[in-house]
């Protein structure tokens, strides 16, 4: 892959409320946060400890909203749905219209990015977001966040108000795990990325460097790398080796995307 990928965006706004129906500044402000994250401009990225600073990555991907919709007709990026349900699961049943949500746009054209009034886990209870992985249905793929987590402005809320929720479900969207390896606090699980120290498990807050797991001394968890678990204001960088993984996704599953 060579330059910088456009990938158009569809913003689906499900509400059941009025306020949960959320302004185009909102978004507006969503889809900047991406452009800084992805494209390494965030200015917080000088936080990233001296020891990895040589990893973090520029991942060469720009977020435009749609401007022409799937008959090829004008378009803000942004459709609007009022919805009887104000708390959906983690069936996708905000991904079809005939059960309360919104249907996605082409999935090898778009990025389909769906707003919710509320995202409830049967056993982890309220969550923030989550997102379909490369292969999977084509009707169910792209992300899903819950309003207060969209954006910088509005509804957004703190600590999850610097719109890295997206930069985080935009990452599994194009095959990145979270960097402790989903094995719970053990030290067997991997992202399948080598730059990434392998460690416990996950990181909250805003932890203090370094923090040590799994061995991976002096420097500790990346806890500073947006595929961990800590609020909006802890996280700031993707590293060289997972943006390898982002380039076989678009030069793979994704490569609908590449010019
Ligand atoms: N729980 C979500 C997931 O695993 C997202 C967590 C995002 N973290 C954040 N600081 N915004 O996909
Ligand atoms: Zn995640
Ligand atoms: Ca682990």
């Amino acid at each position: 892959r060579v330059g910088v990928t456009v990938i158009p965006v569809v913003v689906h706004v499900v509400h059941h409320t009025a306020e949960q129906d959320i302004g185009d500044d909102q978004i507006a402000g969503q889809i900047d946060v991406l452009n800084q994250d992805y494209r390494m401009l965030n200015p917080d990225v000088s936080k990233v400890p001296a020891a990895w600073q040589p990893l973090a990555a520029d991942c060469r991907i720009e977020f435009r909203l749609a401007s022409q919709d799937p008959d090829g007709l004008p378009t803000s990026g942004i459709t609007r749905t009022r919805t009887e349900t104000d708390t959906f699961g983690m069936d996708d049943a905000i991904k079809f219209t005939a059960s309360g949500g919104q249907d996605a746009w082409p999935a090898d054209q778009y990025l389909n990015f769906w707003v919710a009034p509320r995202l409830q886990d049967p056993t982890v209870g309220e969550i923030l977001g989550y997102a379909q992985f490369p292969g999977g249905p084509a009707a169910t793929d792209g992300l899903v966040i819950a309003h207060p987590f969209v954006g910088t402005t509005g509804t957004a809320r703190a600590p999850f108000d610097l719109g890295r929720t997206a930069t985080h479900e935009v990452g599994h969207w194009l095959n990145l795990f979270h960097i402790w390896g989903d094995d719970g606090q053990g030290c067997s699980g991997s992202d399948f990325v080598a730059d990434t120290p392998n460690a416990g498990g996950p990181n909250f807050g805003t932890p203090t460097f370094p923090h040590v797991t799994c061995n991976n001394a002096p420097d500790g968890d990346m806890f500073v790398n947006y595929m961990d678990y800590t609020d909006d204001a802890g996280m700031f960088m993707f590293t060289q080796g997972q943006l390898a993984r982002m380039d076989a996704t678009l030069e793979g599953p994704r490569s609908s995307f590449l010019k």
